[in-house]
């Protein structure tokens, strides 16, 4: 018996010196020190032993038991402590690493332009509006003084998606939404920013979706010169107080009498160039003064009042800004384009 106890113990000794996680001591723990480990074991046989034996027996036993448990917790703290060691220099920071770069994102140039106008004009009491893109025949042309039938509907090549419904050609169908919406208010001062679609073979200078700017202004006595005035503000704020503009008479069905706009040319400043194809003036948006049929189908039907609105191309403008030769360049996602906006500021 007390050979077998002591080969225990050796065994119980030796085993231990390879455990060297807290679970596998654990099982160490169970298998000699445990209630049914080998040590209780011994004890509860010691009924068969006799007087005398019993006494050394058990102080062996006792014995066994303490340099087990001292040894056991003796490499239970070195476990423990390898075990915090190692979490500690896990965590530990090293300042000497070269940090990351963080990626810079950039606002998209046409963004960027959209947000620089929308700027302007808030700073001239206007505010924005955002339309439905999927529009009604009534408001897309009826409303702006277009019915069926009417030649001027092939001005714009339109998807339709039934007889009824469509996506909008132009922001103007807000025109007609805002005055329906605000009647009898005054005054209405609104830019509505927006994507628009028209049936168009893409090319460097034409897409089938495109962002335009919308604006309209109503209020009693509203002038031409008022138009004017706006504009041209407008046009040397965007690019530059010596900035100077044309009206050229044009044709739109919601305003009369209608006008074009040029600025002068950016780039050759009047001397001609290929990008003014020579005439020393850029065209960047139509206008005029609202139709009154437009103002009476709004809403509007009070003597004296009269209103003048506008649209220009987004694409367009940032092209001239920027210096961009093909629309196509907005949608493609080329990052050789858009990181060349991440160092210019607004
Ligand atoms: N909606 C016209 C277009 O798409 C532009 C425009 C807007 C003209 C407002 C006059 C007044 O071409």
């Amino acid at each position: 018996m007390l050979e077998r106890l002591q080969a225990m113990k050796d065994q119980a000794l030796a085993d231990l010196t390879n455990k060297d996680d807290i679970v596998a001591l654990e099982a160490w723990r169970v298998m000699y020190l445990g209630k049914k480990g080998e040590l209780s074991t011994a004890l509860r046989s010691m009924g068969s032993l006799s007087q005398e034996e019993r006494p050394v027996v058990g102080q062996v036993v006792n014995e066994i038991r303490a340099v087990l448990e001292q040894t056991f917790e003796t490499k239970r703290s070195q476990v423990l402590q390898k075990a915090a060691n190692e979490e500690e220099r896990r965590n530990q920071l090293d300042i000497t690493l070269p940090g990351r770069t963080p990626f810079l994102g950039a606002e998209h140039p046409l963004q960027k332009v959209i947000r620089r106008i929308e700027d302007i004009f808030l700073g001239f009491g206007f505010t924005i509006e955002e339309g439905p893109h999927v529009e009604t025949d009534y408001f897309n042309f009826e409303a702006l003084n277009l019915p069926k039938d009417h030649p001027a509907r092939d001005m714009q090549d339109t998807f339709y998606i039934h007889s009824e419904l469509l996506l909008r050609t132009h922001t103007s169908p807000m025109q007609a939404r805002t005055l329906l919406a605000r009647q009898p208010e005054l005054p209405v001062r609104i830019i509505v920013p927006g994507r628009v679609y028209r049936r168009d073979d893409d090319d460097a200078t034409h897409s089938h979706e495109f962002t335009q700017m919308e604006g309209l202004v109503v209020d009693h006595g509203i002038s031409m010169s008022d138009l004017k005035g706006v504009l041209l503000t407008f046009a040397k704020e965007l690019f530059g107080e010596h900035q100077q503009i044309r009206l050229r008479p044009s044709f739109f069905p919601f305003t009369e009498p209608s006008a074009e706009m040029d600025v002068r040319c950016i780039y050759c400043g009047g001397d001609g160039c290929s990008t003014c194809k020579h005439t020393g003036w850029i065209e960047i948006l139509g206008c005029g003064m609202v139709h009154p049929h437009v103002l009476t189908m709004g809403g509007y039907h009070e003597e004296g009042i009269t209103g003048f609105a506008f649209g220009m191309g987004m694409e367009r403008i940032a092209m001239l800004l920027y210096g961009i030769t093909d629309i196509r360049q907005f949608y493609m996602n080329d990052l050789r384009l858009l990181d060349q906006f991440t160092q210019i500021a607004r």
